[in-house]
């Protein structure tokens, strides 16, 4: 890819360790959720409206998290202040997943980098990617709260965008099944051992 947006500090993709969930259990989970093809093509189309929009979209996204204190105090620093460089270096690679989600395949690559996301979320390797000193992690519970806002705003924009009917819910629906199935994979790290 040669987009400029690769070139993103700590934007590690391809270059993370192995995730402990395998292609297996990936593929068994995109059985559960019944995603298939269909929503491969929905989902590449809907990367064609989402993906310059991605920036408004995260922007959208962190005005939420802004107006509630008890998810902004997640990117505070020591201080009790928002750590301004921490949260523009987070939003590069936060932009890069709507584009990401939409374009790369479900492959052991995109498995990997999955994992490492639900890690940075956690005391594992929060603030590690950015040398910050904000809290150690993010509660699961509002990670996946917050994925109704943002499967809403997709459908949102892609309506603006002139989609509507048959066409509108197959893509909201492809990009849905994927945010869920991301957050899935998210949740790993956070369980106990064994019982994810
Ligand atoms: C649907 C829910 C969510 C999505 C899709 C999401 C997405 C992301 C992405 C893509 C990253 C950057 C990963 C990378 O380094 O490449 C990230 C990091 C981060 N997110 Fe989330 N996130 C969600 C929920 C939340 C919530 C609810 C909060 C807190 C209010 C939050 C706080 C953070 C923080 C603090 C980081 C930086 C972690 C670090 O230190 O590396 N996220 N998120």
């Amino acid at each position: 890819m040669s987009d400029d947006r690769m070139n993103i500090a700590g934007y590690d993709y391809g270059r993370v360790a192995r995730s402990p969930v395998t292609l297996d259990d990936l593929h068994r989970l995109e059985q559960t959720m019944g995603f298939g093809e269909a929503d491969r093509r929905a989902l590449l189309e809907a990367g064609e409206i989402l993906g310059p929009q991605a920036e408004a979209m995260v922007d959208g996204w962190r005005t939420i998290i802004g107006a509630h204190e008890h998810l902004a105090r997640w990117f505070f620093g020591p201080d009790g202040k928002p750590d301004d460089a921490y949260k523009a270096s987070v939003k590069r690679r936060f932009v890069r997943w709507v584009v990401d989600l939409c374009s790369r395949p479900f492959d052991q690559a995109w498995l990997d980098y999955q994992h490492e996301i639900g890690l940075r979320h956690t005391p594992a390797k929060k603030n590690a990617t950015d040398a910050a000193h904000t809290a150690a992690h993010v509660p699961l519970r509002y990670v996946l709260a917050f994925s109704v806002p943002v499967i809403q705003s997709a459908k949102e924009r892609l309506a603006q965008a002139g989609i509507s009917g048959d066409r509108l819910e197959r893509m909201s629906a492809a990009w849905a099944k994927a945010v869920i199935l991301t957050l899935t994979l998210w949740s790993e790290p956070y369980t106990r051992e064994g019982l994810w």
